[in-house]
């Protein structure tokens, strides 16, 4: 039977095209650890990572490559953050829409005397900025949010909240996770102190390759949670204070810097916006043909503007886990059903506890799959 992959918001695939033969060729011609060995081959890696560096300041329009700091995945960059720039006492505002790599670290956090409050978004995920800024106490220090909800895809402003953390001289944490890559995201424009990321989504790369780009604030003031070898400044039993050292112990995956420099190359050579519109028409074929069926409640925006392609489903008369198993065993549609780990974002879209059935559209899924899903599913409801 066809394979049809819509949960690209958990991991895009397929990867971009360069990424899987770029990893291989490192593997095989040498994968040689930087900082470490004093010979060519190891600095030839490491000019590859600096590469990777600049092009991920290009993308996320940022001057600093020696602030790029590479970790496993976007959920230990916000552990990094959450945990090393809070102090008891600190105050921090995020959203209801929020992913439990945000949630759960704070909640953690809160037993160290940490407090924190949530945004409330409106039931289609939108959040009006004053509400952001009516959260803010003497001892606020900093706004965290998820650029685009991952069960719905809708936006948070981003510009306007990071407007508001530049008045009040709040830090403003972003978790890029579901917009990177297919969106434009400028730290620059929008005020963001550090923006969170992973390889493994929109930005077309490899697992286990995330990482942050920071101010010279953030660097400062965040205190590394993992201290160790840097193969620098050795004479030194403390973390050396310079970047990207000071967040970089222990050897770094490097086949997965490697791929994730292949797929940045790959979203490099594509017109703006082209994946993203894309994805869209994927996003809104689905939606319109959606509301031709019974029994079916998609939630979020209903439009185009201002959101990533994922459609997010309940089925109120039906079972959704019902639905998305029939849909994987007998038409080969691959969806996630559940909360996402975003139970506050379906409290706020009115879909906790069941959760939705959740499509999300990659740049390479074509209007024929969306068109066959569609079928499908008007056969599974009949
Ligand atoms: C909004 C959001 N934040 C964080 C994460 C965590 O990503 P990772 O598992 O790559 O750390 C996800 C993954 O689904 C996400 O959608």
């Amino acid at each position: 039977m066809r394979r049809i992959y819509f949960d690209n918001s958990s991991t895009s695939f397929s990867k971009a095209p360069g990424v899987s033969d770029d990893m291989k060729r490192m593997m095989d011609l040498g994968a040689f650890n930087i900082n470490r060995g004093g010979y060519e081959e190891a600095y030839h890696v490491a000019a590859q990572v600096l590469e990777t560096r600049q092009l991920l300041c290009q993308f996320f329009d940022f001057e600093k490559p020696k602030n790029v700091v590479f970790t496993p995945n976007i959920t230990t960059s916000l552990n990094h953050l959450i945990k090393g720039f809070l102090r008891p006492g600190d105050h921090v505002i995020t959203s209801s829409m929020e992913h439990n790599a945000v949630i759960r670290p704070l909640v953690q956090m809160e037993k160290q005397g940490v407090t924190f409050d949530a945004a409330q978004c409106n039931s289609d995920g939108t959040l009006d900025p004053q509400k952001v800024e009516d959260l803010i106490r003497p001892n606020t220090k900093a706004v965290i949010v998820t650029a685009a909800s991952n069960v719905c895809g809708t936006f948070l402003p981003l510009k306007e909240i990071g407007q508001i953390c530049q008045n009040h001289g709040l830090a403003f944490i972003v978790d890029s996770a579901q917009k990177a890559g297919t969106f434009p995201i400028s730290m620059h424009d929008l005020h963001i102190d550090a923006l969170c990321f992973t390889g493994h989504k929109g930005l077309l790369g490899p697992q286990g390759i995330g990482g942050m780009l920071l101010t010279d604030r953030m660097a400062h003031e965040t205190v590394p949670l993992v201290a160790g070898g840097t193969g620098s400044a050795s004479h030194l039993e403390e973390m050396p204070q310079f970047m990207p050292d000071r967040f970089e112990a222990g050897t770094m995956n490097l086949p997965g810097v490697i791929g994730l420099r292949a797929a940045l190359q790959y979203l490099d050579s594509k017109a703006p916006g082209e994946i993203a519109a894309h994805e869209l028409d994927l996003a809104m074929a689905m939606h319109d043909g959606l509301t031709h069926l019974r029994g079916v409640r998609a939630v979020g925006l209903d439009t185009r503007q201002n959101r990533a392609a994922i459609v997010s489903v309940d089925f109120p008369d039906d079972d959704n886990a019902r639905i998305a198993f029939e849909l994987e065993q007998n038409y080969g549609i691959l969806t996630r059903v559940g909360l996402h780990c975003a139970p506050r974002a379906h409290q706020t879209l009115g879909t906790y506890p069941e959760g939705t059935v959740r499509f999300s559209f990659g740049w390479n899924n074509t209007r024929e799959e969306v068109q066959f899903c569609l079928d499908a599913l008007e056969k599974i409801l009949a």
